[in-house]
């Protein structure tokens, strides 16, 4: 439906985008996660028309649209700002786009109608936008782009002025529309709990490259870098030099001179790799565990946040590990600080990350 073949924007002497090429399937929900700068409005604004690479391609629907203007291409964008028409009532600013369609009177009450009871705006319909909360301009925002019937649909950070839980009520009903509808959606944001919970797939940009395109598993439990497997949740990243390879196993010996089985892959350099450790997955006891990758440690830190616990371990040299505990009342919980511990992480759940 959408794609970017070698797109490249420079401003001046900036270059914004660099070599970004993908393509995002109908229907499918992809979402640019990347910290502030990355390119990821500049991204949408070429997509959408608003401007135009330095070079490269923009395809929709298999058709090279690089040099059309907006209005051309069938793409609607919903702003971070909103950018509701102040004057109108929340009605005729959500058929304000049929208006200009020319759509015939009977066609766009129907289509508005059922625009509105999608997005629960019944009520408010004759008030103006200044009379509506954050989150209820924000949802006229999105019926005015839905009632359009894109086929792809822009949002920039749409969630971003929210509350914590209408973001988190929001992001639900957004999913369960983009579902419905069909509709093909490019999400921006740089919140990656939020590019977890809605995507299908999620595209990692830093400093104007991509990082890496995945599903939201595979960025999580795949990290193909440093980077991602940093901005994506928590983790701990520890160098480690190869000792030997074989069965599926790679044997390293991590700084400080643990030394551990880690599921091979072929990414993976004969000498030195960067591992990725998710804190979750860290399993500690008392007693000591069966199996692989067994170690002695020390508990730290313990801090206590309600749900989870969030420990640090001093392991063998030295090194400190993160670790999560799910507070579910059947893992062994309440370690103190100080307290001598086994710890156990899984070969599979250890992933090699490139710098
Ligand atoms: N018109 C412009 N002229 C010069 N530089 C620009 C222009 N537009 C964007 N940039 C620069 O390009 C980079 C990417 O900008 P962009 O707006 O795409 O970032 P972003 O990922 O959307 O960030 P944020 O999360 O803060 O919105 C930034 O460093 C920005 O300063
Ligand atoms: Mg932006």
């Amino acid at each position: 439906m959408v794609e970017l073949r070698n797109i490249s924007k420079v401003f001046g002497s900036f270059t914004a985008l660099q070599e970004v090429s993908f393509e995002i399937a109908e229907g499918e929900f992809m979402t640019f996660l990347g910290p502030s700068g990355c390119g990821k409005t500049t991204c949408l604004r070429l997509i959408s028309g608003f401007d135009t690479p330095t070079t490269g391609q923009v395809l929709i629907g298999g058709k090279d649209v690089t040099f059309d203007p907006p209005y051309r291409r069938d793409v609607n964008q919903v702003f971070q700002s909103y950018a509701l028409f102040p004057h109108l009532s929340i009605y005729e600013n959500i058929a304000f786009g049929l208006r200009m369609k020319k759509i015939a009177a009977a066609a766009i009450k129907t289509k508005v109608d059922r625009v509105i009871e999608m997005t629960a705006l019944g009520q408010f319909i004759d008030r103006k936008p200044s009379q509506l909360s954050g989150g209820q301009r924000q949802r006229v925002a999105l019926a005015r782009a839905i009632v359009c019937e894109p086929k792809v649909l822009l949002l920039d950070e749409p969630l971003s002025a929210l509350d914590a839980k209408l973001r988190t009520q929001m992001r639900i009903e957004l999913k369960q529309l983009q579902k419905r509808l069909g509709i093909t959606f490019i999400f921006v944001t740089h919140d990656q709990e939020e590019a977890l919970t809605m995507s299908d797939r999620v595209a990692v940009l830093s400093a104007g490259r991509v990082e890496q395109i995945g599903t939201v598993n595979e960025i999580y439990y795949q990290p193909a870098t440093r980077f991602v497997a940093t901005f994506i949740g928590e983790t701990n990243i520890v160098e480690a030099t190869v000792l030997s390879r074989g069965n599926g196993l790679l044997r390293c010996r991590l700084e400080g001179g643990l030394e551990l089985d880690v599921k091979d892959s072929p990414q993976a350099t004969p000498d030195n790799v960067l591992l990725s450790l998710r804190p979750e997955r860290l399993r500690l006891s008392r007693a000591s565990f069966e199996g692989r990758n067994v170690f002695p440690g020390r508990i730290a830190v313990e801090i206590f946040k309600g749900a989870v616990d969030d420990l640090t371990v001093i392991v063998q040299g030295g090194l400190e590990l993160g670790a999560c505990l799910t507070n579910d009342g059947q893992q062994e919980f309440d370690f103190h600080e100080g307290e001598e511990v086994f710890c156990r992480i899984q070969p599979e759940d250890i992933s090699i990350v490139s710098a």
